[in-house]
């Protein structure tokens, strides 16, 4: 008997901090106050957004930070309330679909979860994107 390990079959990592630090979510919210939108390490390592939601719990979806033009990280400005990509303009509601091009589609989603210990961990999105209603084009 081999014990499966730890989010093996998901698909899901633990996010990640700058330093490669697995994140707990009690210690995350403690310094990100309602409304913020950080990078973490996602999936296969990219840069992803944790959102903490205005009533200061941790949202169930978490955004791909790849402009879905040409790949640069987009970062969130606070003071206009959404994405805006530093390449070529492209802007991002706070849910991360796109507003403005020349970037084709919204950010990919993916979904949080807190393990057992704790830990925030990022799985793949696989179902319809809740903002357009569509299939998820970076399946
Ligand atoms: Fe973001 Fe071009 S890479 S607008």
């Amino acid at each position: 008997f081999v014990p499966p390990l730890k989010n093996k079959g998901s698909g899901g990592v633990i996010a990640k901090d700058a330093l490669g630090t697995p994140i707990k979510k009690e210690d995350y919210l403690k310094t990100h106050p309602p409304g913020s939108r950080d990078l973490v390490q996602g999936l296969n390592g990219e840069p992803t957004y944790l959102v903490v939601n205005d009533a200061g719990e941790l949202e169930t979806y978490a955004l791909n930070a790849v402009c879905t033009h040409l790949g640069c990280v987009v970062p969130w400005n606070a003071a206009q309330n959404k994405f805006i990509c530093p390449c070529h303009g492209s802007q991002y509601d706070r849910t991360g679909k796109v507003v403005r091009g020349p970037a084709p589609l919204s950010l990919a989603l993916a979904h949080t979860e807190v393990d057992d210990d704790g830990f925030v961990e990022i799985k793949p999105w696989k179902e319809t994107d809740f903002r357009t209603g569509e299939n998820p084009w970076w399946k």
